[in-house]
């Protein structure tokens, strides 16, 4: 990986903070343009909330529905495909359908053709505490973003949205304009650690996939932080440790001092408390 600073790791498109080695300003451009299929399977995630996760247990969930491996060339997150994958003839656009899809971006810098073919969207969401914790983690082991220097300098920039993709409250209003829309489905981290089975059920049937019971309870089996944390290895390579840290609830508990979980409780009050999207995160 090219040697860059701190500093440079991160830079500003529309406003907001996007990884400088990892999506950089070319591939969001190219993005916009990019055309949507009716039958793609589109991921959603703030960082942190479990993309990763669902992403396991989604390749299963195709692979038992459809008999066909998603493992393809198509990597996770679309903002890491560049112009020369987007173009015709290429990755993305001659990969078979259905195609699956994922992306860390604020639900208004989607490509809009997803909203105009109605694709089906999935979003995963996780209580924003939890979240920061792992995002600050994931910042200290990861060399494409800045370091987190210190937890209450990361506290500071999580809470003003000055990390990479963006605040996380943006994305939980943006996503709020569209729980009402039968194609956004929103699944929490929380609900997925309470019940595995009945989450693969839910996401299940919203792409129209049939699964037997033995087969939901096989890719359950399969999605546990431990069997997910064994096979990261060849999942993640070096980074599996990193994707695969702890996968718990509640280890804010841990990090968050008194006044700043206080803090945290108010801006979720202010901003987040009578909606939608804040009734799921079940705060
Ligand atoms: P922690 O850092 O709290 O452990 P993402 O994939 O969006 O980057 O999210 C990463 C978080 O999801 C990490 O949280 C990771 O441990 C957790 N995670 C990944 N797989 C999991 C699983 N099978 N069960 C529970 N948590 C999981």
């Amino acid at each position: 990986a090219k040697e860059i600073s701190d500093e440079e790791k991160l830079y500003r498109y529309n406003g907001v903070l996007y990884s400088t080695l990892l999506s950089p300003e070319e591939h969001l451009k190219c993005l916009e343009k990019m055309q949507a299929r009716e039958d793609d399977i589109m991921l959603v995630a703030y960082p942190k909330c479990g993309f990763n996760w669902m992403v396991g247990v989604m390749r299963k969930i195709i692979a038992a529905a459809t008999g066909v491996k998603s493992e393809s060339k198509i990597p996770p997150l679309m903002e890491f495909y560049g112009p020369e994958n987007l173009k015709v003839e290429s990755v993305l656009d001659e990969a078979p359908s259905p195609r699956f899809l994922g992306t860390h971006l604020h639900p208004n810098n989607i490509p809009a053709s997803f909203y105009e073919k109605k694709t089906k969207i999935l979003v995963v969401f996780r209580n924003p505490k939890d979240t920061m914790v792992s995002f600050y983690h994931f910042s200290n082991s990861n060399p494409a973003l800045p370091s987190a220097k210190s937890w209450d300098t990361f506290y500071s920039q999580f809470m003003s949205g000055e990390v990479a993709w963006g605040s996380y409250f943006d994305h939980a209003l943006g996503w709020e304009k569209k729980m009402d829309d039968p194609n956004v489905m929103v699944v929490t981290y929380e609900e997925m650690k309470q019940d595995l089975s009945e989450s693969i059920r839910k996401v299940s049937s919203f792409y129209g996939f049939s699964l037997t019971d033995a087969q939901v309870q096989q890719i359950a089996d399969a999605s546990t932080f431990k069997a997910m944390k064994e096979s990261s290895a060849s999942s993640h390579g070096n980074m599996g440790n990193v994707f695969f840290r702890k996968g718990e609830v509640g280890d804010w508990k841990n990090h968050f001092t008194p006044e700043q979980s206080r803090e945290m409780d108010e801006v979720f009050n202010k901003r987040l408390a009578g909606t939608k999207i804040g009734a799921k995160l079940n705060y």
